[in-house]
């Protein structure tokens, strides 16, 4: 297989190149314990192109790789795999790249849009389980299932039944079991899709929401009652996104819909609010005739990451960082407030609380940019008392997402432990950090893994 040809991207040189090969290493050297109740695995998905761009990358573009550490007894194993599309199948027959990217759309070759669409679908973006199966998510088309060993079985299509793409970001109902996820696409209507899986993995509700406009819609959020759904101004079809005009069309407004988990869309009530951009919910929930939401707001949005025009993290009340928003039913408006200044990114909590009222959250921090360019801190909110427990990474080191690992014999949300790997941007070296869910400055263990593991995207741990 070809390597990545030098190209003017950020994210294909120095900690983000991608990686080359597959490995499956077992016993992997570990410092302090492994608590026994972690007996699963850690999977995280991310972008890692196996061939050369045919023009601009973009982070988003890349071949889906999925990473996993096996927890079991104590000990650790790791394991890598791409996951292999259609699209990709199809490049190494080629022996190079055949689709375009975000940033640089071209139409493949006409025999590959029958059976894979304009773009690739990267499969790159999340890793998740549900019903039994293990689906590496990517938000243009369908999930890509995978089996535990991360061998890939093919596209789910949920039996023939589902129309349009599967979001990134499902929600699940730790008390039903029940799914609930969403489709967008900027080139033709519906541009939005809304669906309820049950937990037999059966697609159960299916229908069109009308938007205005095809917008990126990354994730969304539901609670015991209702679904909501974010049109936020950044504009996806190709007029927007191939003329110049660019994406962030703030003059279209903004809007939260709110619909019954079950509703159609005559059931959606919308509430305007003042234009924003949220890559990443933390969570939802009902709270009487209120609804409860937490994000990270961003004040706008620009896909050209290698861009120094980024937000600066540091300036504090500049619209960015953990907001919170309270619906109000009955009087039909919303709030707004920052609840947690700077920039942080991937919200989680742990996944029983989803769309219930959670107390805790988990976030990936930029302390200090100029050191790494990225994550330096994991934080836990307490949005109880506001407080933020920082465990600031060395000098030299960068994270990304942090996910909860629940322990199965735990009764209080934070009995558990956090999960986020550590890598040194100047060597590559990488750790899986365990961190203690009642006190994350804790480091209760650290998986030394074989390989520098790539800043990536979204993960979880499945348990065995
Ligand atoms: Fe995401």
């Amino acid at each position: 297989m070809s390597t990545i040809e030098a190209a003017p991207s950020r994210f294909l040189t120095g900690v983000f190149e991608p990686v080359h090969d597959e490995l499956d290493v077992q016993n992997l050297s570990v410092t302090g314990t492994i608590p026994a109740a972690l007996d699963g695995v850690y999977l995280r998905n991310g972008s890692n192109p196996q061939f050369g761009p045919l023009g601009a990358y973009h982070w988003f573009d890349g071949d889906g790789m999925v990473h996993g550490v096996y927890l079991s007894n104590g000990t650790a194993s790791y394991r890598n795999r791409w996951v292999e599309t259609p699209g990709l199948r199809h490049e190494r027959e080629a022996g190079n790249a055949l689709f375009g990217g975000i940033m640089n759309f071209q139409l493949p070759p006409a025999e590959l849009i029958a059976e894979c669409g304009v773009m690739k679908n990267a499969a790159n973006t999340n890793i998740v389980r549900h019903a039994g199966k293990i689906l590496a998510l990517w938000e243009g088309g369908f999930p890509s299932e995978l089996t535990w060993n991360l061998d890939t079985v093919g596209l789910w299509d949920m039996g023939g039944r589902l129309e349009g793409a599967f979001t990134a970001h499902p929600k699940w109902d730790a008390k039903t079991g029940e799914l609930m996820f969403f489709g967008y696409t900027g080139l033709q209507k519906p541009f939005l899709r809304y669906h309820v899986a049950d937990r037999t993995g059966a697609l159960v509700h299916s229908c069109e929401i009308e938007i205005p406009h095809g917008v990126m819609m990354h994730d969304f959020v539901t609670t015991e009652r209702f679904s909501l759904i974010w049109d936020m101004p950044a504009v996806v079809e190709l007029e927007y996104m191939m003329s110049g005009k660019g994406m962030w069309q703030p003059d279209f407004g903004a809007r939260i819909g709110v619909l019954p988990r079950y509703g159609t869309n005559a059931d959606v009530r919308w509430f305007e609010i003042d234009p924003c951009y949220v890559f990443h919910f933390m969570n939802a929930w009902d709270d009487g005739d209120n609804i409860v939401v937490l994000g990270c707001r961003i004040p706008s949005v620009d896909l050209n990451f290698d861009s120094d025009d980024a937000p600066d993290p540091m300036a504090d009340n500049s619209g960015i960082g953990l907001y919170k928003w309270t619906i109000d039913l009955t009087a039909g408006t919303v709030k707004e407030e920052q609840v947690s200044s700077g920039f942080q990114e991937f919200p989680r909590v742990n996944d029983a609380f989803v769309g219930y009222q959670s107390r805790y959250g988990h976030l990936s921090a930029t302390l200090d940019r100029a050191a790494v360019g990225g994550f330096d801190a994991v934080m836990q909110y307490d949005l109880a008392t506001g407080e933020r427990t920082v465990n600031k990474l060395a000098p030299g080191k960068t994270t990304g997402e942090a996910v909860f690992a629940a322990d199965p014999n735990g009764t209080d949300e934070r009995d558990g432990w956090v999960l986020t790997y550590e890598i040194d941007v100047t060597d590559g070296s990488t750790d899986l950090l365990i961190l203690d869910g009642h006190d994350i400055t804790n480091e209760v263990a650290r998986v030394h893994l074989p390989r520098r593991v790539p800043p990536g995207f979204h993960g979880n741990w499945l348990p065995a």
